[in-house]
């Protein structure tokens, strides 16, 4: 069983983690441990009893609550926070009861000693990935209304006393994903988004190390979020030394009214531990996500061209089959029209929200496209923006009150557009209602869904209960959309861009099966993107393409082995393609249907990160070990005497292999600990098959 309940408390095991947490003497629920499974229930220590310290340092204050809320002597940054309809904001819980379901599943119920508010938080255990996942539900038992003002998921104890390093990602628009590692000092150190998405420049994710620990070994503790709207992560060191990561809905300009016998539910926020390094951390939270979250986490993507640096908002039926005819000859298998083929669309001041083919543009619709893509072999997508709406549109005319906005401020548009309010139920099943037509009159296999700014005027003229609920029903509504249209349409392939990366975390991707990571298509500045994005999400999420914007310099060969790394792409403008260019696309698209399923549904292994080293390298390994292949880049080094050693790894060490381009056969360990010499020059790269015997 990987919880039981023992006097001390609760301990829910994984494959090779234990979390232990139960009731102190003053009757708090306190966090035990969490780390390295232990052999028995007797070794988890007991739930700390801290002694009070000084006036200033009460003993709740002292105490690692799984959950606390603000209330008496408390200073450190609480999950819970509300103010009750008579003016009072203390919260004083305490437990009730505890379910266990399922054997895997535990849920723990605390009450307010006066009012009748209830907390049960929720605890699942994902054995095999040695993953917990936690949230919480916030019920108002009584009578009158309740105000949340912060409500998080989870806070995540580390063991006490140590000094930590925090590994996170950072960025901007076209410069997602940045890894950056600092030390965790006393204080609070707050990344979040206040952008209606997850944004582009930070993710909820985190990765805890007492810095020592590197990609093959020592121990790490790491986990997400899955949500995608405003949410915080508070990365807080007590006076007393004790490091705690707390994930959940931003409170930032939040509150929601929790009207009698209503209850809130938080987002999940999962979280593991390894002895490991941080490839193990990536490759649990790969696992995780390609076999539960989603929804068609096993399937081969195909690979696909789309239109976009080619055509930009140009569009029409001649143009794109003239692409798709090159596409095609290419060993493309599903080709993507994206922006400007809807009504009034000449540039992105105008059309959005008007989702029916342009009439100039496509006077016969778009079946007749559709039809030519699938004789050429190919399948058809489609891009869509379908929370925007541009000014210049016959939504907005017949429904400008459907945007957020204040009707006293003007409504600042960004690239010419303004955000639908995706938290009204008309808005939905407006958008619903479209979308679906949308994909039950064509042959569509793949939808591109896209989301261009950030929010101003944050405004609900008419919400039903706090306006600045905003923030978390705009994300339910989103996801009632997703849902419903993938209900109705199973089969189609969704992917998630928001200018790139902006929308990139576990709750999109219980809906997209890919994310468009960056509109930074410059084949190095991927090396690093590529590189921060693999800490969290598995290569068949990370859509890459190769292109001509920001290339000049870098061969087709360089270019294609960068996005071979993830679900293989092609972007570029193929009709001024050479002959001879096209016949290497060519090369490069069988090379890439012969590894992908190695690629895309196998073990990452980041080899020399290119943070750090100008010769880089990552290695995807087949589940069964039985093969594997081998990416390295070069870019600039100045004057090297001889290029380092790459060494493999994730290789059976007792078995022997081929690494191609290298004579005979060497065994696994040989691979892994006497390395591989390359010969490559300055940008210069190479992909190696690799078999074993
Ligand atoms: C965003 C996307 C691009 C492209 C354009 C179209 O910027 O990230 O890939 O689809 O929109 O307007």
């Amino acid at each position: 069983m990987p919880i039981h309940a023992t006097e001390q408390g609760w301990i829910l095991e994984t494959q090779s983690t234990g979390y232990a947490l139960g009731l102190n003497a003053a009757g708090l629920l306190a966090h035990r441990y969490w780390g390295a499974r232990l052999p028995r229930p007797e070794d988890y220590p007991p739930a700390p009893d801290p002694m009070p310290w000084v006036s200033f340092n009460g003993a709740a204050h002292l105490t690692p609550e799984e959950y606390p809320a603000y209330g008496g002597l408390k200073y450190i940054d609480p999950c819970l926070k509300v103010s009750f309809a008579d003016g009072t904001r203390d919260l004083a819980l305490h437990f009730d009861s505890a379910d266990l379901r399922e054997g895997n599943a535990l849920d723990i119920h605390l009450c307010d000693d006066v009012y009748p508010l209830r907390v049960t938080l929720h605890y699942r255990v994902h054995e095999a990935y040695d993953l917990i996942e936690r949230a919480a539900t916030i019920t108002n038992d009584g009578e009158t209304p309740i105000t949340l003002e912060r409500v998080w998921s989870a806070q995540w104890h580390l063991p006490r006393g140590d000094t930590y390093r925090f590994t996170h990602v950072s960025g901007r628009w076209a410069d997602e994903m940045r890894l950056q590692r600092e030390p965790l000092v006393p204080g609070i150190k707050t990344l979040e988004s206040r952008r209606l998405t997850t944004s582009h420049h930070s993710n909820p994710w985190f990765a805890i190390d007492r810095g020592t620990a590197d990609e093959r070994q020592g121990e790490v503790w790491f986990g997400v979020l899955a949500w995608s709207g405003n949410w915080k992560l508070s990365a807080e060191v007590t006076d007393f030394s004790s490091t705690r990561i707390s994930l959940g809905v931003n409170d930032w300009d939040f509150a929601w009214r929790l009207a009698p016998g209503d209850h809130f539910s938080t987002p999940a926020s999962y979280a593991g531990y390894t002895a490991d390094g941080f490839g193990d951390a990536s490759r649990r939270l790969h696992d995780f996500i390609r076999d539960t979250v989603l929804p068609h986490g096993h399937t081969i993507h195909k690979v696909l061209y789309n239109s976009w640096e080619a055509t930009f908002f140009d569009v029409d039926e001649e143009s794109q089959a003239r692409l798709a005819e090159i596409a095609a000859q290419m060993g493309v298998e599903l080709f993507v029209m994206d922006d400007g083929w809807f009504h009034g669309r000449e540039m992105d001041n105008a059309g959005l929200g008007d989702w029916w083919p342009d009439a100039r543009k496509f006077p016969r619709g778009l079946t007749p496209l559709i039809e030519k893509v699938n004789a050429l072999g190919m399948d058809f997508g489609l891009w869509i923006e379908p929370e925007m709406v541009n000014p210049d549109s016959d939504l907005y005319r017949q429904h400008p009150d459907w945007v957020i906005h204040f009707p006293t401020r003007p409504r600042t548009e960004s690239r010419n557009q303004l955000i639908l309010n995706f938290a009204r139920t008309d808005v939905q099943d407006y958008i619903i209602g479209q979308i679906d037509k949308l994909l039950s009159d064509h042959n569509i296999a793949f939808i591109k869904w896209d989301m261009n700014r950030n929010v101003s005027e944050p405004g609900w003229p008419d919400a039903p209960g706090d306006p600045r609920e905003l923030w978390v029903r705009y994300v339910y509504g989103l996801y009632r959309v997703w849902e419903t249209l993938r209900t109705r349409h199973p089969d189609v392939i969704w992917q998630s861009c928001s200018g790139g990366g902006g929308r990139a975390d576990l709750g999109i991707l219980r809906v997209a099966d890919q994310i468009w990571v960056s509109d930074n298509t410059g084949a190095t500045a991927r090396l690093f993107i590529q590189d921060g994005f693999s800490h969290i999400f598995p290569a068949n999420t990370m859509e890459a393409w190769v292109t001509d914007a920001l290339n000049n310099q870098l061969s087709l060969e360089f270019r294609f082995h960068v996005s071979m790394c993830g679900s293989l792409g092609v972007g570029g403008h193929l009709l001024r393609w050479t002959e001879a260019q096209r016949a290497e696309a060519a090369k490069w698209i069988a090379r890439y249907k012969d590894i992908r399923h190695i690629v895309q549904l196998g073990d990452l292994y980041r080899l020399r990160s290119p943070r750090d080293h100008a010769l880089s390298a990552l290695q995807y390994v087949s589940k069964d070990r039985a093969e594997g292949v081998l990416f390295a880049f070069r870019t600039f080094i100045p004057d090297p005497a001889q290029l380092p050693l790459i060494y493999l790894d994730g290789l059976d060490p007792d078995a022997l292999y081929e690494v191609e381009g290298f004579p005979g056969s060497r065994s696994g360990q040989a691979w892994m600990k006497a390395g591989a010499q390359l010969d490559l020059s300055d940008f210069q790269s190479t992909v190696r098959r690799i078999r074993r015997i």
